[in-house]
């Protein structure tokens, strides 16, 4: 059975709302998968999953929350290549920017997207939680 990690941070609980569809949509199709935040995950755990769903809002100007979600993100980076991975999180004001910059990397890093990544404005409405099922499915 695959294992599938979902690995997140959430300041006000919007990404955590998806976080948990991810994993909603992961248990329905089966799969052995688990709920993680920013502080619960590191580089040496990504060869433990076959798949990852990593999810942040945008902070900053467009970049990912700096003090817990960076650098767990980077120290899994060398890590990713092959690995089946998807994206998703919420932004506020912008248009989706940080995701964009965040697939490019994710891609420079040789990762490989099991869905499209998903973004929500603010709380995440119906369409983006089917999304996020989806994705969840996907992994
Ligand atoms: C410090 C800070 C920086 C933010 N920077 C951005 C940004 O650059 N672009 C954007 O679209 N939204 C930005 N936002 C809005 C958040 O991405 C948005 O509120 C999101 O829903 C928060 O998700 P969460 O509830 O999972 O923390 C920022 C919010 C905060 C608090």
């Amino acid at each position: 059975m695959s294992r599938i990690a979902i690995v997140y941070w959430s300041g006000t609980g919007n990404t955590e709302a998806m976080a948990s569809t991810v994993l909603q949509g992961a248990l329905d199709t089966g799969k052995d998968a688990v709920l993680l935040t920013a502080d619960q995950f590191s580089g040496a755990q990504v060869p433990d999953y076959d798949a990852i769903a990593f999810g942040c809002p945008a902070m900053g100007q467009e970049i990912l929350e700096e003090d817990e979600f960076e650098p767990m993100f980077s120290d899994c980076e060398s890590r990713l290549s092959g690995k089946r991975i998807g994206l998703f999180g919420s932004c506020g004001w912008g248009d989706g920017q940080w995701m964009r910059d965040w697939e490019t990397r994710c891609l420079s890093d040789g990762a490989v997207f099991a869905a499209e990544s998903v973004i929500a404005h603010d709380a995440p409405g119906s369409e983006e939680l089917a999304a996020c099922r989806a994705l969840g499915a996907a992994l």
